[in-house]
């Protein structure tokens, strides 16, 4: 029988107890320069890596329903000479403040977290705690986390600290929010060449507005504009052209009803209706933002854009997208997920033909994967390598495990894997300084090591993935799986 069990085990590059350790709770913050390394940091590698993720996966002892209604906790490695510094720091958000004083769940969470009590204790609380976990960035001269249902919160970028709720100086408006997932765009040719930062928000209902903000590099707005579209939107992310703001309004339905008599969170009534096309919306970025474009296409459920680009009049789009929603289970609990029931994340490409609003979709790649990220010098533009997070195995929806390098004017793929014990999160690609190839730099993942219950972070050469990390950095505890982070080429960190 042992040996049996042996086997079964065997047929899997992960295990999932294993896997599921990676969901433990990390209540503790620490700071201290991390001396536990295999091989070397390279001394080029200079400025702050910023995580956001998910640091409570219960409150007091209770489970939160899904990960995503996690307290954010950010990370922050500080790197130069050769050397790096850790710290890690909760978003001293008003919910996670009061909950820890109560030592009890006090609010309701998207994704289906509830107060003790059941229905009656939750029915007409539609109060949202703004949870600051999905993505962490440094901009007009500040460290922000954001969260796409609220507004940011900023942070001291040396010591993590939290100041409180920010505006943007006035760019927002208390209530707004402000999606997780901002692009920089490299040169923007409206401010002749000038980098700017696009970010957008949504106000879901019968019909939802999609707010673009345009922000300088010193905190600035530069443009502002919205845009009105039929029906409920669950947009996560987005994409840029130097022309255009893409969004894929994925085909769902909302039924608000359970979660208005407090038996489901919002998130659970959020039906994917797989016999509907999605949408894609084109907002223009110039102004005066009119000449909006939709087409349809069956895209399946996207979360994640890699990039976009324009070519001959076409705008490419390259996403990860699933075939289904993997939907949150009212009842289930997140950790005895069933990967191989569940639709892969796949990437495709999207070619819109504005002259005739047609499109094309092409797979290429079917191997599991997510978190695409490419050279930050070509978001918006013809681009070549794109890094992601994989699955170990080529076939099948599984934990992601790996790192995959596309080539995508040769078709080449490289691949190194952390299984059986790792499980890694998003690559940040770091270009080195003076690079010429838009592959030279550093690709950096934090990897969840269950052989000893902690985390590691990994620098692979971006050029080379297949021979193996450059340098891995053993921290002294676990990270729970994160979700976005972003890197910023100051460096934030004691002066070693
Ligand atoms: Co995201």
């Amino acid at each position: 029988m042992t040996n049996l069990l042996n086997l079964e085990s065997t047929t899997k590059p992960y295990n999932p107890q294993e896997w599921q350790r990676g969901y433990e709770s990390q209540p503790n913050e620490y700071a201290y320069e991390i001396d536990e390394i295999e091989g070397e940091i390279p001394r080029q590698l200079k400025g702050t890596l910023f995580r956001n993720g998910p640091g409570l996966l219960d409150i007091g002892g209770t489970p939160i329903a899904h990960p995503f209604d996690g307290d954010g906790m950010v990370n922050a490695f500080y790197f130069k000479d050769g050397r790096a510094y850790f710290r890690n720091r909760f978003v001293r958000t008003e919910g996670y403040v009061r909950e820890r004083q109560a030592g009890e769940i006090l609010y309701r969470g998207v994704f289906g977290t509830q107060k003790p009590g059941g229905w009656l204790n939750n029915a007409f609380d539609l109060r949202r705690k703004n949870i600051a976990n999905t993505n962490v960035i440094y901009w007009g001269d500040k460290l922000v986390a954001l969260w796409e249902a609220a507004e940011p919160h900023r942070l001291d970028p040396y010591t993590l600290e939290t100041l409180g709720i920010d505006y943007l100086d006035g760019i927002l408006q208390p209530g707004d929010g402000f999606a997780a997932h901002p692009w920089i765009d490299p040169s923007c040719e409206l401010d002749n060449g000038a980098p700017c930062l696009v970010n957008f928000s949504i106000e879901p209902g019968l019909s939802s507005k999609i707010t673009i903000y345009e922000i300088a590099p010193n905190g600035k707005l530069l443009r502002r504009y919205a845009h009105s579209v039929p029906g409920f939107c669950f947009i996560h992310d987005f994409a840029i052209t130097p022309n255009y703001c893409i969004f894929f309004q994925n085909p769902v339905a909302f039924n608000p009803i359970p979660y208005v008599l407090g038996f489901r969170g919002a998130g659970e009534c959020i039906q994917f209706q797989s016999d509907r096309p999605t949408q894609v919306i084109l907002i223009p970025r110039n102004p005066p933002h009119k000449e909006v474009k939709v087409l349809s296409v069956q895209s399946g459920f996207v979360f994640h854009h890699a990039n976009a680009f324009e070519r001959e009049g076409k705008v490419i789009i390259d996403s990860v997208a699933y075939a289904s929603l993997p939907q949150v289970q009212p009842d289930s609990n997140y950790k005895e997920v069933d990967f191989e029931a569940l639709d892969p994340g796949q990437l495709w490409r999207f070619t819109l033909n504005l002259s005739d609003n047609t499109v094309e979709n092409k797979l290429l790649e079917s191997r599991c994967c997510e978190f695409p990220y490419v050279n930050p010098a070509k978001v918006s533009k013809e681009y070549r390598y794109l890094f992601l997070g994989a699955a170990h195995n080529s076939t099948g929806n599984a934990p992601l495990q790996g790192m995959l390098k596309l080539d995508l004017q040769t078709g080449k793929r490289q691949f190194y894997s952390f299984a059986p014990k790792g499980y890694v999160s998003e690559p940040i690609f770091v270009p080195k300084p003076n690079a010429n190839a838009e592959d030279e730099g550093w690709l950096l993942t934090l990897v969840y090591n269950a052989a000893h219950h902690r985390s590691d972070l990994a620098i692979l050469d971006g050029e080379d993935l297949e021979k193996g990390p450059l340098a891995c950095l053993h921290l002294k505890h676990h990270i729970p799986y994160g979700l976005h982070g972003s890197w910023s080429d100051r460096y934030f960190g004691e002066q070693l």
